[in-house]
């Protein structure tokens, strides 16, 4: 696996997501109960990205459509998001938030 650092451990905070670009890609970063997950910023539907969307739990909203995804898999779980979002494996390694990216 390729991993990529990609921001700070403590970047994140509690209960929210931001949004990241970086080596030409755009991520979204969700903290769910100290958990961190990774998709891609751009939702499936439109033009919304998701890091200016509500998280409620391990749930993204999206801010144009309201559309929904887990962010712990990418599945769409509301519509009219119906296409998953890439998501990415997560590890906190010596302070930083690193990404597999294949
Ligand atoms: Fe995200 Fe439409 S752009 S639900």
């Amino acid at each position: 696996m390729n991993w990529i650092d990609i921001a700070a451990d403590d970047a994140v905070p509690p209960g929210d997501v931001i949004g990241v670009e970086t080596a030409g890609l755009d991520i979204a970063l969700f903290d769910v109960d100290g958990t961190i997950h990774a998709t891609d910023n751009s939702c499936t539907h439109g033009d919304g990205r998701l890091c200016d969307g509500f998280l409620e739990g391990h749930e993204i909203e999206c801010p144009l459509h309201q559309g929904k995804f887990d962010v712990r898999t990418g599945k769409a779980t509301y519509a009219p998001a119906d296409k998953p979002v890439r998501s990415y494996p997560v590890k906190i390694e010596n302070g930083r938030i690193w990404l597999a990216v294949g």
